[in-house]
């Protein structure tokens, strides 16, 4: 049998990948399957990102690199945390970010509709606000000052801890004239301001759903997951402020996951846009400021 420490990339990232299955992870943290994940922990030993290990595939893995793959490996496997809290780093919109445990990791489809400024539903040389609702790690916030250069950014988070995290990846990404963070209950904190398109990844898992879920979900904060009983109190109150912070002509794009369904039915005659991922998912909305503020009455009325 081949010694370990001579095994090339390729071999490397299989055999994590063997142990990461018959360990049966779930993933949806930043990858999907096994190999995914096992390519991302290798990359990460070897210092290299993921999109660039390909050229790399039949070189040997060094000793040192083959000890810390083993080693996270383990704890993958022994603690059940998702990769990137043993990384202290997640790949967002083809961008790294630092996070931890103060944060979930960030995985929001929305990232799609972000590289592609929101087309068509915007005329993106005109974007000059936008809110991050939400932000947590500050990921979403981040990739739109990217992609709108000549846009200034907040991203709001009711929790101090998730804004500390932010607060690092703005710094990283050396973003800090454009991006600001706000400490904010939703809207409350951010009084009569407006913006062009309002991002939103707001927590939508229903309180009984919290509990089925695996076991890697409970190191992620559980503000940031569960929003009352059904999983909708967070957005149905952002549904009923958002009009109030749109300019004429502004976006909100809200995420809300497997709660799309509960949400269409919750407000039937609300003419959701869902919006199609390149996977074929639905589960990101948009509302123009216009409809938002024709159905004003429905997000008032009592659930
Ligand atoms: C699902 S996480 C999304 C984080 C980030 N946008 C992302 O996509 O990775 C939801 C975030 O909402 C924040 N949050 C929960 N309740 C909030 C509230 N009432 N006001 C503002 N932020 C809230 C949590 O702290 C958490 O960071």
């Amino acid at each position: 049998m081949k010694n370990t420490s001579q095994r090339t990339v390729a071999e490397t990232i299989r055999a994590t990948a063997r142990r990461f299955q018959r360990a049966k992870l779930h993933y949806g943290h930043g990858t999907e399957t096994a190999p995914d994940e096992a390519a991302w922990l290798v990359g990460h030993a070897l210092g290299v990102a993921p999109d660039r290990l390909a050229g790399r595939l039949n070189k040997p893995v060094p000793p040192a690199a083959m000890k810390k793959i083993d080693a996270l490996t383990a704890a993958r496997i022994r603690t059940r945390k998702p990769l990137a809290y043993l990384l202290k780093e997640a790949w967002f919109a083809g961008r790294k970010f630092y996070v931890d445990e103060r944060v979930i990791v960030p995985r929001s489809l929305t990232g799609e509709f972000i590289a592609e400024q929101f087309q068509p539903w915007i005329d993106a040389k005109r974007v000059r606000r936008i809110l991050d609702l939400c932000t947590g790690s500050g990921g979403m916030a981040i990739a739109c000052a990217y992609a709108f250069p000549k846009a200034r950014v907040e991203a709001a988070d009711v929790s101090a801890e998730a804004l500390a995290v932010a607060r690092i990846n703005i710094k990283r990404h050396r973003l800090g004239r454009r991006v600001q963070l706000r400490r904010s209950d939703l809207f409350q904190a951010l009084k009569d301001r407006r913006y062009d398109v309002i991002v939103t990844n707001p927590p939508y898992v229903a309180r009984a759903e919290m509990r089925t879920l695996p076991r890697e979900y409970r190191h992620e904060p559980e503000l940031a997951l569960v929003s009352g009983r059904d999983g909708l109190d967070a957005i149905a109150r952002i549904l009923a402020g958002a009009a109030r912070h749109l300019n004429p002509g502004g976006i909100l794009v809200g995420e809300v996951g497997n709660s799309a369904a509960a949400l269409q039915k919750k407000f039937p005659s609300v003419p959701f846009v869902w919006l199609t991922t390149s996977t074929g998912d639905e589960s990101v909305f948009l509302l123009a400021a216009e409809d938002l503020a024709r159905h004003h009455r429905a997000f008032k009325m009592p659930s």
